[in-house]
């Protein structure tokens, strides 16, 4: 029921992190990948890993705030795979300063990436589905934007993004476009390590304490007292563009352990 046997899936981000992670379960489940990235070596060798699952991969140099490098980008997987049905807005940023600190610039290219870059990406791709009679999206919003606290631009982007998952669902049902969003928990990644760096700064610089404060953080707030991964979000992201999920559209799904239950 989850298989996507020769779908053409486009991953933002997908170089690394939980955007590798959601490339190789589609991969996995039997989609072929195009990377849309601004990091080309990390894209390519996560390319390399999908080509030797069997399926085929094509890596875009997309920046998702730059509205030409997304018509190149989208343009470049029609021509290599003549359509695209699934599309996962997973490239994001966090603030580079703590709240205190966050300046117009910050704010802005939070923003810019985790809420712009989401409406330019399906405002470029939506013709494509409408093409082949419809297709789906995912959204990597966030926890973060479940209830705002810590870290105002983040999460009042991510909140964004769940909103906009909404509106998209409204507007896009008619043509047989399916818009969820998916709201990942606490994940060692890239950007975990320079969020602990912004929260924690020198006290924690090395890289194995701050991996104690991560796991102190998994203790204290989620029922499940694990980790969330890369992975356990590409299973979602799999299930919400699979037919399996035909009459799911306009929710926001939790892969966090449980951490928040609404
Ligand atoms: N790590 C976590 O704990 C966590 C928790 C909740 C949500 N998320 C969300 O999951 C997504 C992936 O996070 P991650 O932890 O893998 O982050 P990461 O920093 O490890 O990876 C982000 C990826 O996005 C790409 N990217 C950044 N800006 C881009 C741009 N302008 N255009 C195209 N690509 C761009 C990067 O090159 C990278 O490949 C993000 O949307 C993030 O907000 C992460």
């Amino acid at each position: 029921m989850f298989s996507l046997t020769d779908r053409v899936a486009v991953v933002t981000g997908g170089g690394r992190g939980i955007g590798r992670g959601i490339v190789l379960a589609l991969a996995d489940a039997g989609a072929h990948v195009a990377i849309a990235d601004i990091d080309l070596p990390a894209a390519e060798a996560t390319a390399k890993e999908v080509e030797a699952r069997g399926r085929r991969a094509l890596v875009a140099r997309v920046d998702v705030t730059d509205d030409e490098s997304i018509r190149a980008g989208i343009a470049a997987v029609r021509e290599a795979f003549e359509g695209i049905d699934i599309l996962v807005n997973n490239a994001g940023v966090v603030q580079d300063h703590s709240d205190a600190q966050v300046d117009a610039d910050d704010f802005d290219h939070c923003f810019r990436v985790n809420l712009r870059g989401i409406w330019a990406m399906t405002s470029a791709v939506v013709p494509c589905f409408q093409e082949r009679g419809g297709g789906k999206i995912v959204n990597i919003a966030s926890i973060a934007g479940r209830r705002g606290g810590a870290l105002a631009p983040y999460s009042a982007s991510k909140a964004g993004a769940i909103s906009l998952t909404q509106s998209q669902a409204t507007a896009l049902g008619r043509d047989n476009i399916n818009v969820n969003a998916v709201c990942p928990g606490l994940l060692w990644t890239p950007m975990w390590e320079k969020l602990e760096g912004i929260f924690v700064g020198d006290t924690h610089s090395d890289t194995v304490s701050r991996r104690k404060v991560f796991d102190s953080y998994i203790q204290a707030s989620c029922p499940l007292r694990r980790e969330q991964t890369p992975e356990d979000v590409g299973q979602a992201v799999v299930f919400l563009a699979s037919d399996g999920a035909k009459n799911i559209t306009g929710q926001a799904l939790n892969v966090d352990g449980g951490i928040q239950m609404n």
